[in-house]
């Protein structure tokens, strides 16, 4: 074994067992809190972006990081995305660079943009599920349902959107007790706003990109004394990149 792929080694040791730790309270969480446990996980650049451009991938991270991002998708549950995201990347969302079970895909797709030849729907034992605001009347539903797809119909948020008050309950009832949802950035924006990112893994590639930033406005109308923050913060490089973990704290949360 190489002097890098023994640290990359050991960083994905120490991460991993602390995400199963949190992972360990996962079903007295969910029990508590009618919802799954919620893992954030993305890559970003230096100056904070996910990409150079929104809709177009821009691969961030180093192997060893990559491998990370298997393992934890095999630890939990399933696995989130917007639809941002599946027509930008075109993601499979599973388990490959790594032995480990697949997690359920989601996607939330509020009015059904997801392609029928999606790679989403290469895995015939996973199909994704789908939460939307349109209902079965439309086209599209018949469409995606015909491909393997199981689609949710949930009430809007106040933007239109899929609400994440509806959803994760409803996750739960299917059974998911640990979320863990890898952005784009629309997404990693109104999770935070609605205070239910639990914990965070975030790989900071050591590149500046100058491209669509993770938060891309300021939260909500929030005091900049309530931002969310991490509880409990550990760093590690991991490879050539370097992992941030912790709890995530709300300060106004009751
Ligand atoms: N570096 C990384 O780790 C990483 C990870 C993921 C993505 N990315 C990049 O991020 C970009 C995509 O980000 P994005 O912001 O354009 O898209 P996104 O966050 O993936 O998806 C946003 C879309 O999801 C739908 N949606 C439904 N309910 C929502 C809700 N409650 N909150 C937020 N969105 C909801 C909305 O579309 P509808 O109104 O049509 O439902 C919304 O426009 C891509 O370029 C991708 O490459 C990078």
């Amino acid at each position: 074994m190489s002097v890098s792929s023994a640290i990359g080694s050991s960083s994905i040791a120490r991460v991993l067992s602390v995400v199963k730790s949190w992972l360990g309270r996962a079903e007295t969480f969910a029990a508590q809190h009618h919802r799954p446990l919620v893992t954030l996980s993305y890559a970003q650049s230096l100056d904070g972006s996910l990409t150079l451009e929104r809709g177009k991938p821009l691969p961030l991270s180093s192997e060893v990081a990559l491998r990370l991002t298997h393992q934890l998708r095999a630890l939990h549950d399933a696995i989130l995305v917007g639809i941002g995201t599946v027509l930008a990347d075109n993601p499979r969302l599973t388990v490959r660079l790594v032995r480990g079970r697949q997690p359920q895909p989601v996607v939330l797709d509020s009015h059904l943009r997801l392609p029928s030849d999606a790679a989403l729907f290469e895995n015939p034992e996973r199909p994704p599920w789908i939460a939307t605001v349109e209902s079965s009347q439309n086209s599209r539903w018949q469409v995606l349902e015909a491909r393997g797809a199981v689609l949710f119909s949930l009430t809007p948020d106040a933007q239109g959107k899929v609400s994440w008050f509806e959803l994760l309950p409803l996750l739960y009832e299917r059974g998911i007790r640990s979320l863990m949802i890898e952005g784009g950035a629309r997404v990693i924006q109104s999770l935070l706003e609605a205070k239910l990112a639990d914990q965070a893994v975030i790989t900071i590639a050591p590149r500046f990109v100058g491209g669509l930033k993770v938060v891309e406005r300021p939260l909500s109308t929030w005091d900049v004394l309530e931002f969310p923050s991490f509880a409990q913060m550990e760093v590690q490089r991991a490879g050539e990149d370097i992992l941030v973990w912790g709890r995530l704290c709300y300060p106004t949360q009751v």
